[in-house]
């Protein structure tokens, strides 16, 4: 379970405050304000949702199912490393089963989840746009395609 101490949570509810000064309190800000959250904290913290449902006046739970709905919104930290794993037909054909297969072995995590010890995220995703290089991964900014299964743990060590 990750705790936050109290200056992470006087963070929050600072970042909460100034968002809800910049987009109101009405129901219809609500996307917009968790996702300028999220972008600001990098997720939006189970305590943010509690003060956006006070102050919006809406009930909590339907502020948590917004927040868990939308794939732009994350409501558990990220890891320190992002990876993105391209799902698309033509990884796909290009090995991306056995890929996706090493990766979850490799990292221990589904897509959606981040690691126990908050090295890794992993997110599988939809083309980005290199298909020629499939399968492709992507680790925080970093594109790496064309590399064998055997590679892959060499490439994930270097993120560690
Ligand atoms: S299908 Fe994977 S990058 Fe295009």
């Amino acid at each position: 379970m990750v705790t936050m101490d109290r200056t992470e949570d006087a963070q929050v509810s600072s970042v909460v405050q100034e968002t809800l000064q910049i987009h109101g309190t009405s129901r219809e800000e609500l996307i917009p304000v968790l996702s300028e959250i999220n972008d600001k904290l990098g997720h939006v913290p189970t305590s943010a949702m509690v003060d956006v449902s006070k102050a919006m006046r809406l009930p909590i739970g339907e502020v948590y199912s917004v927040a868990s709905f939308y794939k732009m919104l994350r409501i558990q930290p990220r890891g320190k490393n992002l990876v993105l794993f391209c799902e698309s037909a033509p990884c796909h054909v290009m090995g991306g089963k056995a890929m996706y297969e090493k990766l979850v072995a490799e990292l221990g995590i589904q897509p959606g989840e981040t690691s126990a010890d908050g090295m890794w995220t992993l997110v599988a995703t939809s083309c980005i746009g290199v298909c020629s290089d499939g399968p492709v991964i992507v680790i925080n900014d970093n594109i790496h395609g064309n590399f064998s299964l055997d590679e892959l743990p060499g490439i994930l060590t270097k993120y560690k």
